[in-house]
């Protein structure tokens, strides 16, 4: 696969990074997950331009426009010659002797190129179990840094439960996945935490609130508690790699009938409709 590392356009293989690279070293950066569907790097603008905002919220200044970077990942994906692909994009601090304060460095700024590994069919239909956890992590959660150490953990936790993700509980209220956002459905009524800074303002998740709007579904940006969530008619996860994907399982209790429920199903199809 391809990768682009400091201007180069190289083998991902043959790309090292030097020891003394901040985001090695400290986790110093920000990143982003866009996924390709038939060539066409989809909510693209939105993704990067969320990239800007979690550099500006870490003072890193970006090397590069919006539109420069839309350049650099079209001609990556024309290089690596993938249709359906997932691209990553990570900026940080730049290389220098390890000083915990900013070096005067230029940023670094790293992609790689893949096929994209999407959810089979059969996930879809089927759902996923979730494993509640605690949520661990710092209090400015809105920024896609590179700190994934609690994110990782809790996966991991949850992996070894036989968990698809971590749902997150922070004070007493569902704040969201490990690498999603997290939605409870009651009485026809979709809830989500507000986008503050106890979560990622999922890109999925602004796309898949524009389709419920355009249900006619509504959706409550509000607080709720895990009890909540368990007795949920319906539940399900967003981001970019899972789509609208239903939770059928939180730990030990089954939601609704254990199975994909009428609204997670039009909210993904209609989805699918946008990723066209
Ligand atoms: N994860 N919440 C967290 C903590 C995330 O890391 C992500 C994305 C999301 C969903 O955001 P979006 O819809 O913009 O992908 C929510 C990416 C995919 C990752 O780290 O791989």
């Amino acid at each position: 696969s391809l990768a682009f590392f400091n201007g180069e356009f190289l083998p991902t293989e043959s790309v090292v990074i030097p020891i003394d690279e901040r985001g090695h070293q400290f986790g110093d950066g920000v990143y982003e997950v866009i996924k390709v569907y038939d060539g066409k790097p989809f909510l693209m603008r939105e993704h990067l331009v969320r990239l800007e905002n979690s550099a500006k919220a870490i003072r890193l200044e970006m090397p590069y426009s919006v539109e420069q970077l839309e350049d650099l990942i079209h001609e990556g994906l024309t290089r690596a010659e993938l249709r359906d692909a997932q691209v990553y994009l990570q900026i940080t601090r730049g290389i220098a002797v390890r000083l915990h304060a900013f070096p005067d460095a230029p940023p670094s700024v790293s992609m790689t190129f893949r096929p994209s590994k999407s959810l089979t069919e059969e996930v879809f239909n089927a759902g996923v179990k979730v494993a509640l956890l605690d949520d661990e992590r710092w209090l400015n959660c809105y920024i896609k840094s590179l700190n994934l150490l609690p994110n990782v953990l809790a996966k991991q936790t949850a992996a070894d439960r036989g968990c698809f993700e971590a749902v997150l509980v922070r004070d007493g209220y569902v704040t969201e996945g490990s690498s999603t956002n997290a939605y409870a459905v009651k009485d026809g009524v979709v809830y989500t935490h507000p986008a503050n800074k106890r979560i990622l303002h999922g890109i999925t998740r602004a796309a898949v609130l524009q389709v419920a709007a355009e249900l006619g579904i509504e959706v409550r940006e509000e607080l709720y508690t895990p009890e909540f969530l368990l007795n949920a008619d319906e539940a399900f996860l967003t981001s970019t790699t899972a789509e609208v994907l239903a939770i059928t399982q939180v730990d030990d209790t089954v939601i609704g009938t254990g199975k994909p429920g009428p609204i997670v199903r039009k909210l993904h199809a209609k989805f699918r409709e946008l990723i066209g």
